[in-house]
């Protein structure tokens, strides 16, 4: 078999094309515009060009960005003043700090001082325990972003074993819960799991957020399996240079697969439609109108 190649580059598109539509609605209608607060504390090279990123799709889909960058050296008093300055900011319905955070602050401190209902992020605790209990929540961009691509490609994935590989709370758990929420039977394996191959050869549906290059080869995958693979790593190529690799062994586990995503041009695009997707909907709640239920979980 060779597996289908999900295109999440063009499914972002699609769901881009969807919250700018949106956008010009609530703005036609009501006269108002969704906005998002980026934070950025440091340096970080990668954390730069994610930021960069967000602001530029932001801006396309016609809403407002605002973005705060800050030295490294501030204090965690000030980065928490500046968010309670943005709960209280009517302009802006969504707030992310972006991760990580330096060493001297304290992340969860700070994520749980957003307001639950501008944390598009989906990482607040009032959110993982809305999402854990079946209520409106925010939901993690990536975890929602794999989501739409397994209900785009699989439909209902009620009573399908699911394996997700990694434990980590900003991808692994949040994903668990969502397809518990779709009615899969579901699994969380990690670095501890025995037989971590044999497991995952039961899935219907593996969901690989490792963040190991290419660990996932095709004797892990049973024929016809629907493969998500969120990890993006940095490899040095047999030529020379660098590339982008996924935490699955693409060559081979496309050949044993139904349907798999591509590193780069899978979950990676996927990820800041969704926060957009967010955005929308928070600004939707907030307002008191109805959020598109195509774009929230
Ligand atoms: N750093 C890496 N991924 C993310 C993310 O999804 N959200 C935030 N806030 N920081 C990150």
């Amino acid at each position: 078999m060779v597996a289908d190649v999900l295109d999440g580059k063009a499914f972002a598109a699609k769901l881009r094309a969807m919250v700018t539509k949106e956008v010009t609605r609530l703005k036609d209608a009501h006269g108002m515009t969704p906005g998002l607060a980026v934070v950025l504390v440091g340096d970080d090279p990668a954390s730069q060009v994610y930021v960069r990123n967000k602001r530029k799709q932001t801006v396309e889909a016609g809403m407002h960005s605002v973005e705060h960058r800050l030295d490294s050296t501030i204090s965690e008093e000030a980065l928490l003043a500046l968010v309670g300055s943005l709960n209280k900011d009517p302009a802006i319905h969504g707030i992310l700090v972006q991760l990580p955070l330096p060493s001297h602050i304290d992340e969860a401190l700070v994520i749980n001082a957003i307001a639950p209902e501008k944390d598009v992020d989906g990482f607040h605790v009032s959110n993982v325990g809305r999402i854990a209990t079946g209520q409106a929540a925010m939901v993690p961009c990536t975890p929602l972003g794999c989501l739409l691509l397994l209900r785009d490609r699989l439909g209902d994935l009620s009573g399908l074993n699911a394996v997700v590989l990694g434990r980590s709370n900003i991808v692994g758990k949040p994903m668990a819960q969502l397809l518990l929420r779709d009615s899969c039977t579901v699994t969380i394996a990690h670095s501890r799991t025995r037989d971590i191959s044999g497991v995952c050869r039961r899935a219907d549906i593996v969901v690989a957020a490792v963040g190991r290059a290419e660990m996932i080869g095709a004797d892990w995958i049973k024929p016809g399996a629907t493969v998500i693979d969120v990890g993006i790593n940095r490899i040095e190529k047999p030529g020379g240079g660098t590339g982008l690799v996924g935490d699955v062994a693409f060559a081979e586990v496309s050949q044993v697969a139904g349907a798999i995503t591509p590193v780069p041009g899978g979950v990676g695009p996927m990820t800041i439609a969704c926060l957009l997707a967010n955005t929308l909907t928070a600004c939707c709640r907030i307002s008191g109108f109805r959020a598109p239920a195509t774009l929230s979980v």
